[in-house]
């Protein structure tokens, strides 16, 4: 009833009226809608519909008329194309994000929360790819030139050759750039710019739109790479960067939690590589570090066995990362129990529940269940699932699993247990940091790893059975 209202009004809103009526539209994913609600419908998001202002009138016929075109020359998708040349900044873990360095012509969007460390992230960046011999251009809208050269002479990259500029104004950057002619150009932060043929604010979601769709289009057109920033909001004030994700070749996302040092770049949209690559940094006193050994990162705080903990060994885009689970069940003064996580997705972790007492008889009813992935990472993939039960299970039996175990596999609603994809790359992973055992699911392609004991569950009672004594 409510998704066919939804489809109607956006219907009538796109044919008729289009020059006197007002549209509305969401700032945290671009959503249009015909009225003001308190809630996005498109990615339920409050109170972040706002008003939109008219763009400056467009064409003024509707439709192209009878006037003849050129005709395009078409190709089949068999014809040869040189892969596009690719710039390596040296910093690994950019460049493997970016799909193997930074592609010419592009243009890419880096999100985050504010003071996560883009600024920081893209000022390295420059420095980097302008040492390499690309011409680099950084513009910040936010920090007046004297604070982007505190920061540089902070970093130490004072003497690399970027050339710095702060404006705001889009058709001032635009033209500097057709004159300048660099081969990268970054954009701090696109909320910032405005375009004055678009009547609103910046930030706003038509500015942010009209800004992005200019500097991608130029992109295009010069062959400059531009990199924008742009900051999650929560608030609807001003445009978040979902506004733009359709627009750009790619979107990378700079993610972390405020307390912890370590900031993960993620490629969630690459026209030039796989989507998924993680990059971890570590957010020091001079400037962002790459860790290019993330387990050992993620699993450093480890200590003596303790209940409740499990070692998942995960795949991040095309690398292995083993990341520490931590589970901790208490019986709960609630009516209603707790379930609490960090790092993983809460839908997922009430399924794992309902499976251990649907198949397994193990109640979790009455206890409060939190969990939480150590190092501040987020985890997607379903093969987290078993590391997670075995977690959970140790906090609920106060009993340590092995420090040396590495657990890995989907669980299905049956309680039948799945392989992972990869299971080679996560157990050599596992060896190759000490690990001796490993846990995971029977069936599918699994090559042995010498040094590796391996137990193979079929399924979840199985699994119970063995790794806790009982059924
Ligand atoms: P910044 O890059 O300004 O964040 P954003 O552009 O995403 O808003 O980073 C700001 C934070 O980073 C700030 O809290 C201070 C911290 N920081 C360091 O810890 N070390 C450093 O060398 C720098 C430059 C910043
Ligand atoms: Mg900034």
């Amino acid at each position: 009833m409510k998704a066919h209202e939804g489809l109607k009004n956006r219907h009538s809103s796109g044919t008729k009226g289009a020059m006197a009526k007002t549209t509305f539209s969401c700032s945290a994913c671009g959503a249009t809608h015909s009225r003001w609600s308190g809630r996005c419908d498109g990615c339920g998001e409050w109170n972040s519909i706002t008003q939109d202002v008219p763009l400056s009138a467009g064409p003024a016929k509707k439709s192209l008329g009878g006037k003849r075109g050129q005709s395009i020359t078409l190709t089949d998708l068999s014809t040869e194309e040189t892969p596009p040349p690719r710039t390596l900044c040296g910093v690994e873990e950019l460049d493997r994000v970016l799909g193997g360095g930074l592609v010419p012509a592009s243009a890419l969007l880096v999100g985050g929360d504010p003071g996560i460390g883009k600024s920081t992230l893209l000022l390295q960046a420059a420095a980097r790819f302008s040492r390499a011999g690309v011409k680099t251009i950084y513009v910040s809208g936010e920090e007046a030139s004297a604070q982007v050269r505190m920061r540089a002479r902070r970093l130490g990259l004072e003497d690399a050759p970027v050339q710095l500029a702060a404006e705001t104004n889009l058709r001032n950057i635009l033209t500097t750039l057709e004159a300048e002619k660099p081969g990268l150009a970054i954009i701090d932060s696109i909320q910032t710019m405005w375009a004055d043929n678009v009547d609103s604010a910046p930030g706003s979601v038509s500015q942010v739109r009209a800004a992005a769709h200019e500097l991608t289009t130029f992109a295009k057109r010069h062959g400059v790479s531009i990199i924008m920033v742009g900051h999650v909001t929560k608030d609807g004030q001003i445009a978040g960067p979902r506004v733009v994700e359709h627009m750009v070749d790619t979107v990378l996302y700079f993610e972390g939690e405020r307390g912890h040092q370590f900031r993960i770049l993620r490629a969630v949209k690459n026209r030039f590589g796989p989507a998924d690559e993680i990059g971890v940094f570590e957010m020091t006193g001079k400037g962002l570090a790459q860790v290019t050994n993330p387990s050992a990162l993620f699993l450093s705080e480890r200590g003596k066995p303790s209940p409740g903990s499990a070692v998942f060994a995960g795949i991040e885009g095309t690398r292995p990362v083993l990341v520490e689970l931590q589970a901790l069940v208490a019986p709960s003064p609630h009516s209603q129990p707790r379930r609490t996580v960090v790092g993983w997705d809460s839908g997922r972790l009430a399924m794992i529940l309902a499976v251990l007492e649907a198949r397994c008889g193990i109640p979790f009813a009455g206890l409060d269940v939190y969990l939480n992935v150590a190092g501040g990472l987020k985890i997607t993939e379903p093969a987290a699932d078993l590391a997670v039960a075995a977690a959970l299970l140790s906090a609920r039996e106060d009993t340590a699993l092995p420090t040396d175990t590495v657990v890995f596999g989907e669980i299905s609603l049956s309680g039948a247990l799945r392989p992972a994809p990869q299971t080679e790359n996560r157990l050599k992973e596992a060896q190759k940091l000490g690990f001796t055992s490993a846990i995971a699911p029977a069936g599918g392609k699994t090559g042995t790893v010498a040094g590796l004991t391996l137990t193979r569950p079929s399924d979840l009672v199985g699994f119970v059975g063995e790794t806790f004594g009982a059924g």
